[in-house]
């Protein structure tokens, strides 16, 4: 027989501190027990912990033990608190608590008190269980409910294991779990509804132990195994484990559903919902853990069980703080023999243990994780002392590690390009690959880790190495289920249904773009007062009356091409010259030349220009473009800087390039720079002037410093508007340390994408060997950003806005290419049918401008509204 099929009716439900803590919560835990009852025709076990705070208290009255004055005072209190809520439970304190608050004190007179022995301990900290538990059974007795005490030191039972101190043997216990047939029927004798203590275990000589740390969670984990339950319930203050900590990613998303090797694996990594120790009694037993939020009762939280689909795939990218990496540098020779036995009995003789390692011919590097390791300077002096016998020896602290989870790692590697590269602008001391291919882990600086979470998250998710868009899965994000209010504008084509609608009915496929949208972008950009002039990168749009509505709202424009020039000044010939920018890349002599003519600004990004058409740039004044070493951006392919990208000059250049303007006579006043599109962080900028402006000091003719584009939108339904007043903040403080250059910015993206959408009309839709596909009459002939980028656009059905989700449906467009998808595993309503208009978001840039005729398809249609 499957265990699966042995299950038992026994529900295990385990609450934290905080949810033993207030009145309301134990309604919470009655009305949750008496479902499971009723519904499910469930026994239900409650495992509880100590009252908030209360095991620190007990633990302090254990360090103090000598102190018996202090003792005392410390039990005093802890009486008055539990009193005190008995008041609040309106339960009778001295019926109810009268004989265990007795006990409490006792152990305050008990002979082995001033000793500290380990007995007295256990049994001190046993106290905060054993008062919570009994006090919830009275309370949920006085609520009509016909509960049980039931004491855990009867069921769980203390297992030895070698090598085990004293302490351990006592204070920090691993209990037997498999239980059989007659144990449980034994069991069934308690009662229906039973409430009993986390944390604690019988010891060998029959008093109390205690579990150590994550300690009630894995009692209810040992008591579901004992039992064969169902399930273990793990209620706590979060909706469950997710992709990332919420508190530094707001976009990391609620993990639904888990097998028991990855949430293992995301929880030793980092993740603190659930201990990790937790997780393995239920995967030996097959019983599924449910992770709920007591806050958010209706909230399904994430499931772990046995029977999640593998999918391959980044689940979760997590950090532990506070690890130290010790190097190791042989004296002696390369590749000698017994030199890691050597080092590693130094590592035992010290009690700790290593965790990660890395490894070459000369060197072993490995890293102590401070959860598992005493590790203070005592520690690491004396083992640096010793090791110092056998090698040179190196602290590397305080570093963190971060490490990406999930199934597969090996096959990922080819999606994990923009990880590494974002990697690559840091240090990274150690890298690692667990041997189970289930994790990958990064140590770096301690001070980087913060501030790289987001960005490596959002990096995993568009790159698709974090299939976010399984929702079996991953469920919703951090943002949405605790919106902070900042989140996103409703979208203008909301509004607009009607008349896009109509429209779509004539040419189809149709670019549709909404000035009032650009003009509150453009707006947007006005308040940031530290911007001394704005240029709109009209690659990203540049229809008529978008640069007509953007040369009326102040700005200026940059231009990448010499057609680019000439459309700009046939649009708006009465520009002055002084507001253009021209920033090519490799261009021609001749367009140099006519944008001189021009008279327009005139950026160079190497010095060949400069040393090949000396004559074109004589008395001028130039703008250089410097590349800072390192790219940004949504894609790697948007990326501009760094020594793959082909623009801009580097640092180590510019003595060459500054002997060179000398030479032809022209003079650099603007420096500039732009390292990719699609930045939501806001402190890039200000980077890029503080970098500008150290170089700007070595030029000596600078006047002004321009940042580039690149500011990003929100995609995706649930992303979050660009933050302007951050990004005014941090301009003006960094224009406050060097008010001397005029502050430029050349942004395009961020002025038209929200403000234009692609209309389609569906064409077929097909299921194909269990896969439903939507065609459309636009696909990468229309917008190619899907395919080049991977970019994800959001897709509606906008003939049926209101209907429900349906099957979700590869959205594909009639281009003979098999990358010719505008969206993957979107859930269109199921009537979804021939005729209807899709409507393709924030489309406004690059959109139809890198649209194309490939399969002589025709371009689409554009179309303005001005209201
Ligand atoms: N300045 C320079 C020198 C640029 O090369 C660009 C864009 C910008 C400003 C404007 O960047 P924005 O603010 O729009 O991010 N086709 C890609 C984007 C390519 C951007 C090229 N350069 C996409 O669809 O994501």
């Amino acid at each position: 027989m499957s265990p699966d099929a042995a299950a038992t009716d026994w529900i295990v439900l385990k609450f934290g501190g905080t949810s033993v803590s207030r009145r309301t919560r134990w309604d919470t835990i009655g009305r949750l027990m008496r479902e499971r009852q009723a519904d499910e025709d469930a026994r239900v076990l409650v495992v509880v912990s100590a009252l908030s705070g209360v095991t620190n208290e007990l633990q302090a009255i254990t360090d103090h033990h000598a102190d018996a004055a202090e003792v005392a005072r410390r039990i005093d209190a802890l009486v008055e608190r539990h009193r005190a809520y008995c008041g609040e439970l309106s339960i009778d304190a001295d019926a109810v608590l009268g004989e265990r608050l007795a006990a409490l004190r006792a152990l305050g007179q008990d002979p082995r008190r001033e000793s500290g022995a380990l007995a007295w301990q256990a049994e001190v900290l046993a106290q905060g269980e054993l008062l919570s538990s009994t006090l919830g059974v009275a309370y949920l007795r006085t609520q009509g409910m016909d509960v049980d005490w039931l004491d855990a030191r009867d069921w769980l039972q203390a297992q030895s294991l070698p090598n085990q101190s004293d302490w351990s043997r006592r204070l920090s216990v691993s209990c037997r779990y498999l239980g059989d047939a007659a144990l449980r029927e034994r069991f069934r004798g308690n009662g229906r509804l039973l409430i009993t203590q986390g944390f604690i275990a019988r010891a060998d000589d029959g008093g109390t132990a205690i579990l150590g740390r994550g300690g009630s969670d894995t009692s209810a984990a040992y008591f579901g195994a004992l039992l064969q339950a169902r399930r273990v319930e793990i209620w706590t203050d979060v909706p469950g484990m997710f992709s990332a900590n919420p508190r530094v990613v707001p976009d990391a998303r609620l993990l639904s559903r888990l097998d028991y090797e990855e949430a293992q694996e995301i929880a030793t990594t980092g993740a603190k919902v659930l201990h990790p120790r937790c997780i393995h009694p239920c995967r030996e037993a097959r019983v599924p853990i449910w992770i709920r939020d007591t806050e958010r009762p209706q909230m399904a939280g994430t499931v772990i069980d046995h029977r999640a689909a593998t999918v391959p795939g980044v689940k979760a990218i997590s950090s532990r703080r506070g690890i130290v990496l010790v190097s190791m540098e042989t004296i002696g020779m390369w590749q000698q023999v017994g030199f890691l036995s050597d080092v590693f009995e130094r590592f035992k003789q010290h009690g700790l243990s290593i965790d990660l390692i890395g490894s070459s011919e000369a060197n072993v590097t490995v890293s102590l994780d401070p959860s598992d390791n005493l590790v203070n300077s005592n520690v690491l002096d004396a083992l640096c002392a010793d090791l110092a016998e056998v090698c040179r020896v190196k602290v590397i602290a305080p570093c963190s590690a971060i490490t990406l989870v999930g199934r597969g790692m090996r096959s990922l590697l080819h999606k994990l390009t923009d990880v590494w590269s974002e990697f690559g602008r840091e240090r990274v001391h150690l890298i690692s690959q667990s041997s189970n291919d289930l994790n990958l882990t990064f140590v770096v600086d301690e001070a980087l880790v913060d501030g790289m979470m987001p960005r490596l998250h959002d990096l995993l998710t568009h790159s698709g190495a974090m299939p976010v868009d399984i929702t079996e899965v991953f469920g919703p994000s951090w943002k949405q289920i605790e919106p902070s209010g900042g989140s996103r504008r409703e979208p203008w084509w909301r509004k607009q249904r009607a008349r896009l609608l109509a429209a779509a009915q004539t040419d189809s496929p149709r670019y549709v773009y909404h000035l009032p949208t650009v003009r509150e972008r453009a707006r947007g950009l006005a308040e940031v007062g530290a911007v001394d002039r704005r240029f709109y990168a009209l690659k990203a749009n540049p229809h008529p009356a978008i640069l007509r509505a953007l040369a009326d709202e102040g700005f200026g424009f940059e231009c990448v091409s010499q057609a680019e020039l000439e459309h700009l000044f046939s649009v708006l010939p009465t520009l002055d010259a002084t507001r253009v920018l021209f920033t090519p890349s490799f261009a021609p002599r001749s367009e140099f030349a006519d944008a001189i003519a021009r008279d327009v600004w005139v950026t160079l990004d190497s010095v060949y220009p400069l040393q090949h058409w000396p004559e074109l740039f004589a008395n001028r004044q130039i703008a250089l473009r410097i590349d800072p070493g390192y790219g940004l951006g949504h894609h790697e392919k948007v990326r501009t800087g760094g020594k793959e990208a082909k623009f801009g000059l580097p640092a180590e250049a510019l003595p060459e390039f500054i002997a060179a303007a000398r030479a032809a006579k022209a003079r650099i006043v603007v420096l500039h720079a732009h390292v990719g599109s699609g930045i939501q962080d806001v402190s890039h900028w200000p980077q890029v002037y503080a970098q500008l402006v150290n170089l700007a000091e070595q030029i000596g003719t600078v006047s002004a410093i321009d940042v580039g584009g690149g500011i990003g939108v929100p995609y995706k339904p649930d992303g979050e508007d660009f933050d302007i007043p951050a990004f005014a903040a941090a301009m003006a403080d960094i224009k406050a340390a060097w008010p001397q250059y005029a502050l430029w910015i050349e942004p395009g993206r961020y002025l038209v994408a929200e403000a234009g959408v692609l209309l389609a009309k569906v064409t077929q839709v097909v299921d194909k060997l269990g896969q439903r596909r939507i065609g459309l009459d636009a696909g990468m002939n229309a917008l190619m950003r899907p395919a080049l980028y991977n970019a994800w656009h959001e897709i509606v059905n906008l003939s049926r806005l209101d209907d429900a989700d349906g099957v979700p449906a590869e959205i594909v467009g009639p281009i003979c290419e098999s990358s010719d998808v505008l969206g993957k595993r979107r859930g269109l309503p199921d009537a979804t049918a021939e005729g209807d208009v899709a409507l393709i978001a924030t489309a406004g840039a690059y959109g139809f401008v890198m649209a194309n005729r490939y399969n002589l398809r025709a371009l689409p249609v554009e179309e303005v509204l001005d209201v």
